[in-house]
């Protein structure tokens, strides 16, 4: 019966040293196995014990298989909890959980109003166009009709550029009004423009000014324009962009490039805002263009838009727009 003792040693050791689910069940195959498992074979030498023999033989042989079975279950145990302690490793990913939020931003509540604007003056008709932010002394004052000693020329109140001496002074422009000469320079009417963007002048900045702002400059020129058809057009901006029905007024004013000239301005929730200049374009302005004023007439105006963004949006100090502070920015 040394045989027994010898198969149950080799089983713990096989056992013992079986890695994974697989060597356990070769393992078991080997020595528990029902056709032709080594445990199988040496029962049948119990037959040929002497009846003395064979309960003692009978005794020894369940033990031995008893201790095997042990093994067995020992050796099932430590695989599988070894396969479970290895889980925290195994970053588990379930893909039907919901994902990370991304955090989405947006554009500038400045660039909001400009595609706003934009947008509403496309319905009628008006195209959107832009124009250099460096500009020379014709686009932004002469073509204008700002004379030369006209003092809206004068350095402290632009943003000169230093040019080599004995050519034109270059500037950072001042208004928008240069893209109306721009585009007139280059096509015939019958013209419908906005153009939109940024304007340079040396002012300190406070709640109501920035050196650097924004403008919406309208142009429109066709045969027979007059004023009604501005004030019209300006209802419907206005009424579009902030909502219900706003009353449009224009007070008299004076601009070079108009003729008449008006200031513009709007009621809403009540109160009259200023929110900017208009006029018919000067006849010396379309014939300095190349276009004939007895053929044509057309009107002009321009808007604030930092102006009309803080009223739409109730920003009392027009530097949050610029602070970049993601608080205040969140909220458009
Ligand atoms: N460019 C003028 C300014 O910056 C605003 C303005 C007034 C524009 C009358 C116009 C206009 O087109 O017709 O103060």
């Amino acid at each position: 019966m040394e045989a027994l003792d010898r198969l149950r040693a080799e089983a713990a050791a096989v056992l013992e040293s079986a890695a994974d689910a697989g060597a356990i069940e070769k393992a078991r195959v080997n020595f528990l196995g029902v056709k032709s498992g080594q445990l199988k074979e040496l029962q049948k030498l119990l037959s040929g014990l002497s009846p003395d023999d064979r309960p003692a033989g009978g005794k020894r042989f369940n033990d031995a298989k008893a201790e095997i079975v042990a093994s067995f279950a020992l050796a099932q145990d430590r695989v599988a909890s070894s396969q479970q302690s290895g889980v925290p490793n195994v970053e588990a990913i379930d893909v039907t959980l919901p994902g990370d939020p991304v955090r989405m931003g947006h554009l500038h509540p400045i660039t909001q109003t400009i595609r706003r604007v934009q947008e509403i003056m496309a319905r009628l008709g008006f195209e959107s166009v832009d124009g250099p932010e460096v500009e020379d002394q014709w686009h932004n004052f002469d073509a204008l009709a700002i004379g030369a000693e006209h003092p809206a020329r004068d350095p402290l109140d632009n943003f000169y550029l230093a040019v080599a001496r004995g050519s034109d002074p270059l500037l950072l422009r001042s208004q928008t009004s240069t893209v109306q000469i721009r585009v007139m320079e280059r096509r015939e009417p019958p013209l419908r423009i906005v153009s939109l963007g940024r304007v340079y002048r040396p002012d300190t900045a406070d709640a109501t000014h920035y050196p650097m702002f924004h403008q919406v400059e309208g142009l429109l020129v066709e045969p027979g324009v007059t004023l009604a058809h501005l004030k019209s057009v300006l209802r419907f901006f206005a009424s579009s962009f902030l909502g219900g029905d706003v009353r449009v007024r224009f007070r008299p004013s004076f601009f070079p490039f108009t003729e008449p000239s008006v200031e513009v301005d709007m009621e809403w929730g009540g109160r009259w805002i200023e929110m900017g200049g208009a006029g018919m374009v000067d006849p010396a302005v379309l014939e300095a263009v190349g276009y004939d004023p007895d053929k044509v007439s057309g009107f002009a105006f321009g808007l604030g838009v930092e102006r009309i963004a803080a009223r739409r949006y109730g920003v009392a100090d027009i530097r949050d727009f610029y602070r970049n502070d993601v608080r205040f920015l969140e909220q458009f």
